[in-house]
């Protein structure tokens, strides 16, 4: 009887835009529902760094150099700063480590696809943060108050992330023949795993009813899909590239794009962790992880330290 009244009145917070903060009473599914979303969200962040330092020493001037590196490190914070709202959910980084390593926790299938020419950078900013901003912005809304305030910190920086893969393209699509050709091969591999990213279509996700009803989520994977293609088109057709759907089309009666049936098989296979880069990607974070554990034990020695001074203090 008690939950029940307590879920009536979580409910009831709910449905008014209160935010749930972590000290307040909460659905224990709630509180997992968080924990998976907000950790695997965290972990595309920093295993989406992977692609892009890539080629950070091929970068083809010190400026583009200079963004890529502040690119790579805003996607740094903006994972610690996810595992931060994470872990005010009772669950600690290194069991969030522990789960992705395991391969009990997923990332972002995006990012297990290569980047093979400077374009990818171009792509991946315009089209990956791209999809990534049009989630974010909507995830702003969530109702849990610590990942809802992470995301206007992350969006702020994200539409940066955004304007410089564009411009990348774009100046690509302005040059020889030879540049215009890789700008558009980039569109060509980047453009469905980018449509991949908001999730299966509404009637197959598994978490989306209750994520909307809890407000975990604000909108459902297909309306943020149709709006980030809806935004997308467009800029790509006034730098002249064509996007790989022959059946991609304005239809006049909705306003929207209409886009071919995704490749599902493809998407499963991806996340399932058969794709081109999974391997990879987890064999180095994985390697980065020990690599930094000296790191980690300074760290706690010296805070242990200044505890046990200011104890005797
Ligand atoms: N890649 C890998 N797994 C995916 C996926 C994708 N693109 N889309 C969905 N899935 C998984 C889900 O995690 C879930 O598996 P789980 O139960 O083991 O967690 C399963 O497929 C079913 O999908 P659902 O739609 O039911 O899952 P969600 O309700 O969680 O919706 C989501 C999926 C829309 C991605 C949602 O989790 C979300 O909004 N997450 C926060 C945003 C995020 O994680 N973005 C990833 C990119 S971050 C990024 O791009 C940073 C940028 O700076 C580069």
């Amino acid at each position: 009887m008690e939950d029940a009244k307590k879920l009536e009145e979580f409910q009831a917070k709910i449905d008014a835009d209160i935010k749930i903060e972590p000290k307040d009473w909460m659905p224990e599914k709630y509180r997992q529902n968080l924990v998976r979303q907000i950790s695997q969200h965290a972990h595309s962040e920093i295993i989406g760094m992977q692609p892009e330092g890539n080629w950070l020493t091929r970068a083809p001037s010190l400026r583009s150099k200079k963004i890529l590196m502040a690119k790579i490190q805003d996607e740094a914070g903006h994972g610690l700063y996810l595992y931060c709202a994470a872990e005010t959910l009772g669950v600690s980084r290194e069991q969030f480590l522990k789960w992705l390593h395991e391969g009990a926790a997923k990332y972002s299938s995006v990012f297990n696809y290569p980047t093979l020419t400077w374009a990818d950078i171009g792509a991946i900013g315009w089209l990956v943060d791209g999809a990534a901003i049009v989630n974010q912005v909507s995830l702003q809304g969530t109702s849990y108050g610590p990942y809802s305030r992470a995301m206007v910190k992350i969006c702020k920086e994200e539409s940066f992330h955004q304007r410089q893969g564009y411009e990348i393209i774009a100046d690509l699509s302005k040059g020889t023949e030879e540049q215009k050709q890789m700008a558009q091969d980039a569109l060509n591999r980047w453009w469905w795993p980018s449509i991949m990213m908001f999730g299966p279509h509404d009637g197959d996700s598994a978490h989306s009813n209750q994520s909307l009803k809890w407000k975990i989520k604000r909108e459902s994977n297909d309306e943020l899909r149709q709006r980030y293609v809806d935004k997308t088109i467009h800029q790509g057709e006034i730098l002249g590239l064509t996007f790989p759907d022959e059946n991609l089309k304005l239809n006049e009666q909705t306003g929207h794009y209409d886009i071919s049936p995704i490749d599902w098989d493809e998407f499963w296979n991806v996340v399932k962790g058969n794709g081109p880069g999974n391997r990879i990607r987890l064999a180095h974070h994985i390697k980065a992880h020990d690599d930094g554990a000296w790191v980690r034990e300074a760290a706690i020695a010296y805070r242990n330290k200044m505890n046990a001074k200011s104890k005797i203090a």
